[in-house]
């Protein structure tokens, strides 16, 4: 069987990333379109970035009309903004949020229709060149094929991909993440988490991307606590941020599962940001998918060293599992309850997200295959 393996096509980590990338913004363009949100101004990112682009002879226009959930409205904005402007590349500085709107921008202006209508497909044509310069630990969009949007009409979250939607250059640099509240440092960090634990156990697992899902974890489990802990921790925000691109590189090879599937149509209907809605659902479906399939949920709790070979498979996918349930709690990770979802709604809505989830395709990659009745059981389970 052969394995295809697709990363960025440049990547330039490390402190100090951003201020050494100026040669390499040059070679893609001469204007750009920035995407961004309004905080990533008021924190002085986007000015980071603009100093960086006035020092080499590159032009810019700043879109900070993104907010945590990109919707197909903004993407239209990012167009028009585009042309109208003039710009011949797109650079996103922000978390998941504006990376993936700077991709579904650059697709819908190389590509007719609506970006629904390429659900499911595959987008083919190139966009202009993508630069994604990430501000939180957690998505990996630096380095994958997806993009996800909100459908407002629909109220579903669109997953969409494209090998063409893969950045030409990925800015990865810890300074860029300090800012980060405690908050987004936790839900992001789950989120990477959760990229990592889903490649290494989904059924599209590959070698190369075990390697990177294994140096994932270990950089998480060492690393969450104390970025979370003292956001100014600029060695465990390094190692988060690599983390976040390594988990990136491994669920963009092998896909994600179970708590992806389920993740989405909580957050497309409660608003839970998608960090939260994941580690909301982690440890119950990390339980369900080892049931029965505990042997590559173990085989990870030994790389990563949490257990000894000398521990059942079973007893040693359990440890994993209890790792990360203590993870989730030192993170302060809030029930659905707590958080202030409604019960009676969420019940009203069962059916649908449990539909919404299994036609993601997400949830058939996992190992142990959920039917829509355990989808509805794992939800349901959120409440107990
Ligand atoms: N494309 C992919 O492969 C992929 C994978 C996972 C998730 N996602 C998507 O990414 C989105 C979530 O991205 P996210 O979790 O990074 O959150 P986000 O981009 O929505 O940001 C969350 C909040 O944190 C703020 N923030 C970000 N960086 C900051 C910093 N350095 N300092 C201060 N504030 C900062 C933002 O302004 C925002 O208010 C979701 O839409 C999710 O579906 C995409
Ligand atoms: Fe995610």
């Amino acid at each position: 069987m052969a394995n295809l393996f697709l990363v960025p096509k440049k990547i330039l980590s490390g402190q100090d990333a951003l201020e050494n990338a100026g040669p390499y913004l040059q070679e893609l363009g001469g204007k750009a379109l920035i995407v961004t949100d309004k905080v990533m101004v008021s924190t002085g990112n986007v000015q980071k970035l603009t100093a960086i682009l006035t020092g080499n002879n590159i032009g810019y226009e700043v879109f900070d009309g993104i907010n945590s959930e990109p919707t197909t409205e903004m993407v239209a904005q990012g167009i028009e903004l585009y042309g109208k402007a003039n710009c011949n590349f797109l650079i996103a500085i922000g978390g998941g949020s504006p990376i993936d709107a700077m991709k579904a921008i650059g697709a819908m202006i190389v590509n007719t229709g609506q970006l629904a209508d390429y659900m499911g497909k595959e987008l083919k044509n190139p966009p202009p060149p993508l630069v994604a310069i990430p501000t939180t630990a957690g998505t990996g969009s630096e380095a994958t094929q997806f993009t996800i949007i909100s459908d407002t009409k629909n109220n579903v979250k669109m997953l969409l991909k494209g090998a063409v939607l893969l950045p030409s250059l990925s800015i990865v640099d810890p300074i860029l993440t300090v800012t980060s509240p405690a908050k987004v440092t936790s839900a992001t960090g789950i989120d990477a988490l959760t990229h990592a634990v889903e490649a290494y156990t989904s059924r599209k697992a590959q070698p190369l991307s075990d390697i990177f899902a294994v140096s994932a974890c270990k950089r998480i489990f060492a690393n969450l606590r104390p970025a979370y802990k003292n956001g100014q921790d600029l060695t465990a925000r390094n190692e988060m941020v690599l983390a976040a691109l390594e988990a990136g590189i491994a669920f963009n090879n092998a896909s994600v599962t179970i708590v992806h599937g389920m993740s989405r149509p909580i957050g497309a209907l409660f608003h839970v940001p998608h960090g939260l809605s994941n580690a909301m659902l982690l440890v119950e479906c990390l339980r369900f998918a080892a049931a029965g399939a505990p042997a590559r949920f173990a085989e990870l709790a030994r790389a990563v060293g949490i257990a000894d070979a000398s521990l059942a498979h079973e007893a040693a996918a359990e440890k994993l599992i209890a790792e990360i349930g203590a993870l989730c709690r030192d993170l302060d990770v809030p029930s659905l309850e707590a958080y202030g979802v409604d019960r009676a709604a969420f019940a009203a809505n069962l059916d649908k997200m449990a539909s919404d989830a299994l036609i993601s395709g997400s949830p058939n990659n996992t190992i142990r295959q959920p039917s829509k009745e355990d989808i509805i059981n794992i939800y349901q389970k959120l409440w107990q």
